[in-house]
């Protein structure tokens, strides 16, 4: 992947309003590194729809596909912030990689349409980004449509060096769904779950995309394979198996 000094792999004519957003969001990202540095990002399932197959475009901003006709449908959703090891120090050249339901609540993966639902064909699906030397990342897409079971939630992986280092999801405070989802309820402890529930407000008052801010802090030892779905300190996940796929055939996909 091409290393670049920045976070943005987005298109001249939206690096400027990103840029000022940055600007703006500065004071923010920098306290959050602050009161979060010591609460490691909990883990995830990465549930059923990793991608099997990657689009051609992969960059961080979802909301456009090369060549595509039309922008994604949704509200535009902006996020961004830094990468940081259990010490707080960011790391530089970690690839995050995301992965989401489209407006209407489907995924790219070959199984991830939702009954009845057609997934919208100017969605990118999974994007990714390397951190730059402060740690920063950033994303620019959709906010995640609704599926059943489930509340409105982003897929995070975190990679350094090829090897997966976190498997996780990112949540919107304030949506209903999130009492009662059970993949937030058993991440770690409730300050871990805290630090994955996000505030998400409009970039301005004429505007309805929205933007917020997450720092992912990660340890210092890869991901197993078989501990993706075991929150550090928490119980051990639900592992899916094939009476998962039959039940969500049946009565449609819980993760
Ligand atoms: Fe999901």
């Amino acid at each position: 992947m091409k290393t670049s000094p920045s976070p943005f792999h987005i298109p001249l004519n939206r690096r400027r309003l990103l840029h000022s957003m940055l600007l703006t969001t500065g004071g923010i990202i920098t306290n959050s590194v602050y009161a979060e540095a010591l609460t490691l990002t909990p883990r995830a399932t990465e549930g059923p729809y990793y991608p099997d197959h990657l689009p051609l475009d992969q960059d961080n901003d979802l909301t456009m596909i090369i060549g595509g006709k039309a922008p994604a449908s949704g509200v535009v959703t902006e996020f961004g912030g830094r990468l940081l090891n259990a010490d707080g120090k960011p790391i530089e050249n970690g690839v995050i990689e995301l992965w989401q339901a489209d407006n209407n609540g489907c995924y790219i993966h070959s199984r991830g349409a939702q009954q009845g639902n057609e997934k919208d064909p100017n969605f990118q699906g999974f994007g990714k980004i390397e951190t730059n030397a402060k740690g920063e990342y950033r994303f620019r897409t959709i906010k995640p449509g609704l599926y059943t079971g489930r509340t409105i939630h982003w897929h995070i992986r975190v990679k350094q060096g090829g090897k997966s280092m976190l498997t996780t999801q990112l949540f919107i405070a304030g949506v209903p769904q999130n009492d009662r989802d059970g993949i937030l309820r058993s991440m770690g402890t409730e300050q871990q779950r805290l630090s994955v529930i996000r505030e998400f407000k409009p970039m301005s008052t004429e505007s309805k995309e929205l933007v917020g801010t997450w720092d992912i802090v990660i340890g210092h030892t890869p991901e197993d394979p078989e501990q993706s779905g075991r929150g550090p300190g928490g119980p051990p996940r639900i592992r899916r198996d094939a009476d998962q796929d039959i039940k969500d055939a049946l009565f449609g996909p819980s993760f």
